[in-house]
């Protein structure tokens, strides 16, 4: 691997998919479409970084390929009629190899078809291609930060605020967005040049994340932080009506942080006093004239613990949202890194009796649930418990 150009901060190995019905045209091609579960890993992959393809119904993996191109996005692309839009057109490397029963030999040394590889990832699996299968399991043939899950359950978890190699947002600004959040959501509601809104961007952690996932982004603040947000009252926006495809908003959630000293800060009222949701109610009702029909909003909120006082701010917002929207989840997501997260807090919680805030909610609702998903008919096969 030798005189291989790429960066060395970012993982350079991936294992694409095909089946049976595929295969053959994949190998011929050298072009590798993948369906949207796969979109995201497709669109990390740069020139020149090493390919693997997997056979998911015969378990044999071929190699080694090189990409020819960055992860593209093309949703009339004419392979299999276009049911798998991303793909990535590559070249081999030497002789093609198969090796059979994949599966086993990614298990044993620790790599899931999953995951990013890193070059000692790479050189391993070449290892076992070329039918040395006694390698050892080590931590280091993967990078397990470079990009989050796309999850499938309601309970989100990452140990990180943001993630790859640039940052996501500013970790120093007072209640920023835990990035992963934001692609989660990017990756299951919007396609590639869809546009994402942020009407209360704070340091941009929205923006970040919807360029590097090649989506089009517009983000405002009552204070912009950085030159890509605009100024405007986010119960006010200067943007036109339907022409949005996802909100994402992180709101104050009372009036726990100072964000700034603007008299229009919604952060100023506290989550006691019903003006608090009357003023958010107002920001729900200018997002949603400006979401196109069928488009999602994810609205991210926390409870408040305050001078012996709890109040379910989470459920209050909730009741608002849906005298306009319908709703698609709730999402538990767990808070990680708070200022309370230390000992003294975590003794105090038990002295005195009281929790500390553990869970944030994401609630996804959407305007008009039957223009995003019709009349949803799911083929449901039985699965034995
Ligand atoms: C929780 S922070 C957003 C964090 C952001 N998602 C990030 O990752 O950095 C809430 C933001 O709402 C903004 N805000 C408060 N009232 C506003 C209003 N009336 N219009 C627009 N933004 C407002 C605050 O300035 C603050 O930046």
């Amino acid at each position: 691997m030798k005189g291989h150009s790429v960066q060395h901060d970012r993982p350079v190995g991936f294992i694409l998919v095909c089946t049976n019905k595929s295969e053959k045209q994949m190998l011929s091609s050298l072009v590798f479409p993948q369906s949207v579960i796969y979109g995201h890993k497709v669109f990390a992959i740069k020139p020149g970084d090493y390919i693997f393809l997997y056979n998911l119904d015969t378990d044999d993996l071929y190699g080694t390929f090189i990409a020819a191109t960055e992860g593209q996005y093309d949703p009339n692309l004419p392979l299999f009629n276009g049911r798998y839009p991303y793909y990535v057109k590559v070249k081999i490397t030497g002789e093609l190899k198969q090796l059979k029963q994949a599966k086993n030999f990614l298990d044993k040394i620790g790599i899931s078809r999953k995951d990013y590889l890193t070059y000692k990832g790479i050189s391993a699996i070449i290892s076992g291609l070329n039918g040395n299968l006694n390698i050892k399991r080590s931590d280091s043939y993967i990078d397990e930060d470079y990009r989050p899950a796309i999850i499938s359950t309601t309970l989100w978890d990452y140990h990180k605020q943001s993630y790859g190699v640039t940052p996501k947002g500013n970790n120093k600004y007072p209640g920023v967005t835990p990035a992963f959040i934001i692609y989660n959501l990017v990756w299951r509601y919007t396609k590639p040049g869809d546009l994402v809104l942020d009407p209360m961007a704070g340091s941009g952690t929205t923006i970040d994340v919807c360029k590097e996932e090649r989506r089009r982004v517009i983000a405002f603040d009552i204070v912009p932080t950085r030159e890509d947000i605009i100024q405007a009252d986010a119960r006010k926006l200067p943007i036109e009506d339907s022409i949005v495809d996802l909100v994402f908003i992180d709101s104050p959630y009372g009036d726990n942080i100072r964000y700034n000293e603007h008299p229009d800060n919604i952060g100023h009222i506290p989550a006691t006093d019903e003006k608090f949701y009357d003023e958010l109610e107002k920001v729900m009702v200018e997002c949603y004239r400006v979401m196109k029909e069928g488009a999602v909003m994810g609205w991210l909120i926390g409870d408040q613990w305050a001078k012996k006082v709890f109040v379910p701010v989470g459920f209050k917002i909730y009741e608002r949202l849906i005298k306009y929207f319908e709703p698609i989840d709730i999402i538990c997501v767990v808070r990680r890194n708070q200022t309370s997260n230390t000992p003294f807090w975590h003794s105090k919680a038990l002295q005195h009796n009281f929790f500390l805030r553990g869970f944030k909610y994401l609630f996804i609702v959407c305007k008009s649930y039957e223009k995003k998903y019709g009349n949803l008919k799911i083929k449901w096969n039985f699965y034995e418990r």
